[in-house]
């Protein structure tokens, strides 16, 4: 698996996934999108992305299976977000392997010192993605409901001395 950049090629997949009841739910999208929606959406992440906000591509074969985000203006310092989609492909180990590109890139590219990200207590997945990777939970972030639960977000960091050792 490998992260690139998105590009117009990706967003058929992308808008397949928006279809995807069960990928919406535990990822936060809108429901029941138009397709037309969805597609004008991307478009827009792709051709006109913002500064503060990279989103790379997930790719394993020549199959888009994911994305890693790098949100945040600070120069040293970003948030990680992923998802795995279509929902099928979860439970296989891709989020964990997608996460960890994300880590990679941040330190190894963008030349990051800190990495932050956050995980909904409810959605175990995340959560142990992120304690896997050897992230330190760092405090509890707002409260955030989750498949109709009412949960909040737990807030992990990793810094660049403590990734190294592990790559
Ligand atoms: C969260 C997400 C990325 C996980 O992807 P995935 O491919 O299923 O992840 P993995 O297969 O690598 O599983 C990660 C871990 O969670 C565990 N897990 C998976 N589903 C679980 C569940 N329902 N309950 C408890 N643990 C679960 C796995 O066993 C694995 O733990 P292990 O490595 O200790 O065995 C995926 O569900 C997703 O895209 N969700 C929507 C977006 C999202 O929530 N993103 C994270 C917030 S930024």
């Amino acid at each position: 698996m490998f992260l690139r950049s998105l590009g117009l090629a990706d967003v058929a997949a992308y808008v397949s996934w928006g279809r995807d009841r069960r990928f919406c739910e535990h990822a936060g999208w809108t429901v029941d999108r138009s397709a037309a929606e969805l597609e004008a959406h991307w478009r827009v992440l792709i051709e006109q992305p913002k500064s503060d906000h990279l989103r790379l591509a997930a790719v394993a074969g020549d199959e888009v299976v994911g994305y890693v985000d790098l949100a945040g203006a600070e120069p040293d310092r970003r948030e990680l977000g992923y998802v795995v989609g279509p929902s099928e492909r979860w439970g296989r180990g891709l989020g964990g392997m997608v996460a960890r590109l994300g880590l990679a890139y941040g330190f190894d590219v963008l030349g990051l010192q800190e990495i932050w990200a956050e995980a909904v207590d409810a959605n175990r997945a995340s959560v142990r993605i992120l304690a896997a990777l050897g992230m330190t939970e760092i405090g509890r972030g707002d409260d955030e409901p989750f498949l109709g639960t009412v949960s909040y977000y737990r807030r992990f960091s990793i810094g660049r001395t403590a990734w190294e050792p592990s790559t």
